[in-house]
């Protein structure tokens, strides 16, 4: 790649709840050794959030990003070649296409641009100025993780894949007196609710394993309409994002995936992972939208019982050096230093990031075929959904941002 310098000068934009495990991420991998990027801004217009991460940053690396309220200054002080864009999904197409047509390299927070349409400019832009676009997408990557797909995908510990029950169903209600939760109850801010958020890990995941999808058949409803004042951009609002749905998506394998949740519905709070095969099932610990990020556990057909501990230990003994040090760069098993190391990697070396915009695109269509199935009352087509001509969940958004 050119025109860049050496180490990779990068900006943090957007500097609220989740560029806290971006920073830790840059210091896990600067205290394993490596000097392949230098943190040289910190941008977000509230400057003490921009002020916190800097001293965070300077702690660890020995010199202070500089502070910017604003992307353009940024831009214009020429001090990076690389931008981290950890903004509410609203902002993300406004704020990456700029970055690219001004030569900066770009990976944007999962769940790329707010709709289809927005990813696919997002993706244009990049194209048309050669720019590395990567999508800071955590969970794939944590050895816990990959120790698991391997196990799943390579190993066939489990046989052929038969049936995938994830349901996440309970009461706990959004804080909408907090800032970080304002822009995740309104559907123009966050483009969706949970299914959108939380769910674009569910649904890169879904595919990683299990291959192309064919079609979803979502219901969607949403129980809570509580007010919420002074939304970004908008003002005072109500809450119009879903809460509760109910999934059916169908693999061109055949197999299907059941993924419910609901954050709305009393009594007692369920939460399970399973994941069905012919010689076994698996069940992921943790966060059953974060699939395997804690890991997983197996029991065989023949009641064998295959521990989190081992499995990792067995994955890690199949890994080559070259290939332990391209998934887990300086040792490091945080998804979110991977990432990191990954889009610099990308940048230096001029190797497609691990998730580019186009696989960030296909997590996100998944997420968008279940709004557009919620809204049309009937399955729809991954397909349809991924070529643009179903979009009718997503058109008020893009008529919103004039995408
Ligand atoms: N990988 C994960 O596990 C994970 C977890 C949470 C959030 N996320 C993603 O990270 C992104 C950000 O989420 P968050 O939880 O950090 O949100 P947040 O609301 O906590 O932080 C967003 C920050 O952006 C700032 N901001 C808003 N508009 C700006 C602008 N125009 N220029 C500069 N700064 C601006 C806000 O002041 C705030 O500090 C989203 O895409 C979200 O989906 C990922």
């Amino acid at each position: 790649m050119s025109n860049v310098t050496n180490p990779v000068r990068l900006a943090l934009i957007g500097c609220g709840g989740i560029s806290g495990a971006h920073v830790n991420g840059y210091k896990a991998l600067f205290e394993r050794g490596c000097r392949e990027f230098i943190v040289t801004a910190c941008c977000d217009v509230r400057e003490q959030s921009a002020r916190r991460r800097a001293q965070e940053i300077a702690a660890f690396q020995g010199s202070e990003p500089a502070l910017f309220t604003d992307q353009t200054a940024m831009v214009k002080a020429g001090i990076a070649d690389a931008a981290d864009v950890c903004l509410p999904h609203c902002f993300h197409h406004s704020s990456a296409i700029p970055l690219l047509n001004e030569g900066l390299h770009v990976m944007v927070e999962k769940p790329i641009g707010i709709t289809v349409k927005a990813t696919r400019q997002i993706i244009e832009s990049a194209d048309k100025n050669g720019r590395v676009l990567a999508t800071a997408e955590n969970i794939r990557r944590y050895l816990t993780t990959r120790a698991c797909a391997w196990a799943i995908r390579e190993q066939h510990l489990i046989g052929e894949m038969r049936l995938v029950n994830v349901q996440s169903i309970n009461y706990s209600q959004f804080d909408y007196t907090n800032p970080a939760m304002k822009w995740r109850g309104v559907k123009l801010l966050t483009g969706g609710g949970m299914i959108m958020d939380s769910g674009a890990h569910f649904t890169d995941m879904m595919q990683l394993l299990f291959g192309e999808v064919d079609e979803v058949y979502c219901t969607l409803n949403s129980y809570d309409h509580r007010p919420i004042l002074d939304a970004p951009v908008i003002g005072n609002t109500t809450a119009d994002v879903e809460d509760t749905w109910h999934a059916i998506i169908r693999f061109t394998s055949g197999l299907h995936v059941l993924w419910t949740h609901s954050r709305s519905l009393y009594g007692e709070a369920v939460s399970t992972a399973n994941y069905y095969g012919s010689r076994g099932t698996m069940r992921a610990l943790g966060f059953a939208f974060h699939p395997f990020q804690n890991g997983g556990t197996a029991v065989l057909a023949d009641g064998t019982e295959v521990s989190n501990e081992s499995l990792q230990a067995d994955y890690m003994a199949s890994l080559t050096e070259d290939e332990k040090n391209r998934l887990f760069p300086y040792g490091s098993t945080d998804g979110f230093a991977v990432e990191v190391w990954d889009f610099v990697n990308s940048i230096r070396t001029g190797q497609k990031p691990e998730m580019d915009g186009m696989a960030g695109l296909r997590a996100k269509v998944l997420c968008e075929a279940c709004y557009e199935s919620g809204v049309a009352g009937k399955p729809v087509k991954y397909n349809d959904v991924l070529n643009g001509t179903v979009d009718l969940y997503q058109r008020p958004i893009n008529e919103y941002w004039k995408i």
